[in-house]
């Protein structure tokens, strides 16, 4: 065991290719001369993509809040956009952005997804709204054949923020196609990652055209009649590269986020005082990118103190999402108490590349010992 662990244990995948990847990719760049503006390794991974994930079209981007920004922008009309009181604030920053109103629904309790009650009680309430944006959390998902439903009866554009799902599969199938549009991220915490980066996926010919549009100062592809605001948000040959690179592991990357997964389950004793977020299920194939332990009430005062204490001992546990959602609007946050109660509860535990059955062996053994010197 280590007890005197030198290295930082980051949240996130930190899966940086290696210096041989990189040299490949800068090698290639500097034969090619060809640099940005939608090159041919954009292309290659475009396709790649398309092929891993089973959807028509993919457009990379230059990191996933453009690509949210860029697909907002392209399918909200007008009115409000409704998203639960919990994510990372990106998902809510873009809607500001393209000048819409956030609406917020709660999420389930002790979950990251949309409570469904909730969700209809403001479809129903709040005609004002004309778009869904939801966030597929923790690498689980949401319950997409109800939200699907939901969205369909009240008339309302769905898009999913899957930035911390790729690879999940709902039913036996990828996700990248439940919304008009989906959105991934490639951040260098991802699963795979161009280190900054990110697309946005379809199946919509005509929403494809009007996407890459937006995306490019170019005006790229097809004919688009109507002049659209545009967003430069393409991505770079480099980062293109680096992404094919990334996504040439992601089977041994996501083999080893199972066997983290389930050591951390194995070690780990929660003796009632919190419980291990499980984001597979019967239905859902998960990519295992975070380990989440959700506090329990009487405890969740000590968050704080469990953070700074993991932080001292080289481990950048993360509360992962505690953050003000109320700069976003005015609604009451005592109208979404899942949400809040799973701002204040939850704390993320590193998983990745970087993290090795060593390292889980020590993370394990400070939380237990943490929480077995708590007198209650
Ligand atoms: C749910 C969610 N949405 C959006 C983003 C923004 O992604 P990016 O950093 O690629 O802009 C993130 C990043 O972590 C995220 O987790």
């Amino acid at each position: 065991m280590l007890d005197n662990i030198s290295k930082v244990l980051p949240v996130g995948q930190l899966y940086v290719p290696s210096f041989e990847d990189f040299k490949d990719v800068v090698d290639h760049l500097s034969k090619n001369n060809y640099y940005t503006n939608h090159g041919p390794l954009l292309k290659s991974l475009e396709k790649e993509l398309s092929s891993y994930l089973g959807v028509k079209y993919v457009l990379g981007v230059t990191n996933a809040t453009i690509g949210l920004i860029i697909a907002l922008e392209a399918l909200h009309e007008e009115g409000s956009v409704l998203t639960p009181r919990f994510s990372f604030p990106a998902t809510m920053n873009a809607i500001c952005m393209i000048g819409a109103n956030v609406c917020y629904c709660d999420t389930l309790q002790d979950s990251p997804n949309a409570c469904l009650e909730s969700l209809e009680d403001k479809l129903i309430n709040d005609n004002s709204i004309k778009t869904i944006l939801l966030p597929n959390l923790w690498s689980t998902l949401n319950q997409i054949e109800h939200i699907k439903f939901l969205a369909k009866k009240y008339c309302a554009t769905l898009i999913y923020d899957s930035s911390q799902a790729f690879s999940c599969s709902y039913e036996g199938e990828k996700i990248s196609i439940n919304g008009s549009a989906e959105v991934f991220s490639f951040h260098a915490t991802k699963l795979i990652t161009s280190l900054e980066g990110g697309c946005i996926t379809t199946n919509n010919s005509s929403l494809y055209e009007k996407l890459t549009h937006i995306r490019s100062s170019y005006g790229a592809v097809g004919n688009v009649l109507k002049p659209l605001r545009i967003g430069s948000g393409r991505m770079s040959e480099l980062q293109a590269g680096l992404c094919l690179k990334s996504l040439s592991y992601i089977k041994r990357s996501i083999e080893q986020n199972r066997k983290i997964f389930n050591l951390y389950k194995e070690l780990l004793k929660p003796k009632n005082k919190y419980k291990i977020f499980e984001p597979g299920s019967r239905k859902i194939e998960s990519s295992y990118q975070y380990v989440v332990l959700i506090l329990d009430q009487a405890v969740n005062q000590v968050r704080g103190k469990l953070t700074v204490h993991l932080n001292n001992n080289n481990i950048f546990a993360k509360a992962y999402f505690n953050y003000d959602f109320s700069v976003f609007n005015d609604e009451n946050p005592m109208d979404f108490p899942n949400s809040i109660k799973l701002s204040k509860s939850c704390i993320c535990l590193p998983i990745g590349e970087r993290i090795t059955p060593e390292d889980v062996i020590y993370i394990s053994k400070i939380v237990n010992d943490f929480f077995d010197s708590l007198d209650f």
